[in-house]
């Protein structure tokens, strides 16, 4: 394998070796979900939105465009962050919104060929916007010195819900300590409902999903030159009714040795084992008002579909206590 076959970040490449290994010697077996989104993967993802299945976007960006204005004119954001852009398709309906403020727009994602695939439309359509991607993981600091404010930070699409709650409390936190006085965030998540009305929307018919969920394979095949036998593993999503989530599995389909070269490492699967690709927790708006409560955060709009499918939560520092007596 050359660097040139390599479509993960040279700086990336280290952390998906270690999450590799860490992940796949755990029990049980588990990948992060951010290395779906390979070039494939992020192309896929596109797909998945478009699905009959996969209501969550048709909803999300419906109710972008019905509270547009109200965030605008709450926020009054010059500088608009977006967190796991992707190919920043709904982010339209704020960019719209706010048209009298807003200057800079920073997609930030781990997937350079979604935010290369978005750039030049975006620069067309807002040509008094300064469009200026970022390639980089939401969970470590980013570098937004320059990004002025009243900054909006979008973080949409239900992708909170793809970290889990330990790395839900970190994400709030480190944002809660960086976030200033005028400043916001702006949440999409996915909120709890039917299983029977969930469960398709991660199975689809058509199998782009589990197209998806298996390229994760092919990509530790050619980045760590790994020999996953795709077909050896079946598509498999799991509705956790605890934790209110949803996972994405790859199930083995019979006993089996894969050898990773890179990192130099072998692995057993038994007959009908999973490794886990993904969760995606659905949310009830008490518990993540509490969640953000926690890291000192405050929920001051939330608005959500007829259905209650989709959540939008407007999202600013609490308020400093008065001063003991
Ligand atoms: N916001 C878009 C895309 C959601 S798909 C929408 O609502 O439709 C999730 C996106 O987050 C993908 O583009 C993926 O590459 C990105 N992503 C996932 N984990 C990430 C991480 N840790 N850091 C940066 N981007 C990440
Ligand atoms: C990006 N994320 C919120 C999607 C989800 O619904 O959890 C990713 C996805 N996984 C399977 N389908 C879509």
């Amino acid at each position: 394998m050359t660097a040139s076959t390599r479509t993960t970040e040279p700086a990336h490449l280290a952390t998906l070796r270690v999450d590799a290994v860490r992940g796949l010697t755990a029990a049980p077996k588990t990948l992060p979900p951010k290395w779906l989104y390979d070039e494939s993967g992020s192309n896929l993802f596109e797909q998945i939105t478009r699905l009959p299945e996969y209501f969550q976007t048709r909803i999300e960006r419906a109710l972008l465009y019905k509270v547009g204005a109200d965030i605008a004119a709450i926020t009054g954001a010059r500088s608009l962050v977006e967190l796991g852009a992707g190919g920043s398709s709904k982010s339209r309906a704020i960019l719209d919104a706010l048209a009298a403020t807003v200057t800079t727009y920073v997609p930030v994602d781990v997937s350079r060929s979604a935010l290369a695939q978005a750039a030049p439309s975006l620069a067309a359509a807002y040509p008094g916007v300064s469009i200026r991607p970022q390639v980089a993981d939401f969970t470590a600091p980013l570098n937004l010195e320059e990004v002025g404010g009243p900054r909006l930070t979008m973080f949409l699409g239900g992708t909170l819900g793809n970290l889990l709650p330990a790395e839900r409390a970190e994400f709030f936190a480190s944002f809660a300590a960086q976030l200033a006085p005028h400043d916001h965030l702006l949440l999409g998540v996915h909120l709890v409902t039917d299983p029977q009305v969930i469960r398709p929307a991660y199975d689809d018919a058509a199998g782009i999903t589990a197209r998806f969920n298996f390229g994760i394979l092919r990509r530790l095949n050619r980045e760590l030159g790994a020999d996953f036998d795709v077909a050896a593993f079946e598509h498999v999503v799991h509705w956790d009714t605890a934790n209110e989530w949803i996972e994405m599995r790859l199930r083995s389909r019979h006993t089996q040795t894969v050898t990773l070269r890179d990192p130099g490492l072998t692995i057993h699967f038994a007959a009908g084992e999973d490794l886990r690709t993904e969760v995606s927790a659905k949310f009830r708006p008490e518990k993540l008002a509490r969640e953000l409560r926690a890291a000192g955060l405050e929920l001051s709009e939330f608005w959500t579909d007829r259905d209650r499918l989709i959540g939008l939560a407007l999202i600013a520092p609490a308020p400093l206590s008065p001063p003991a007596a």
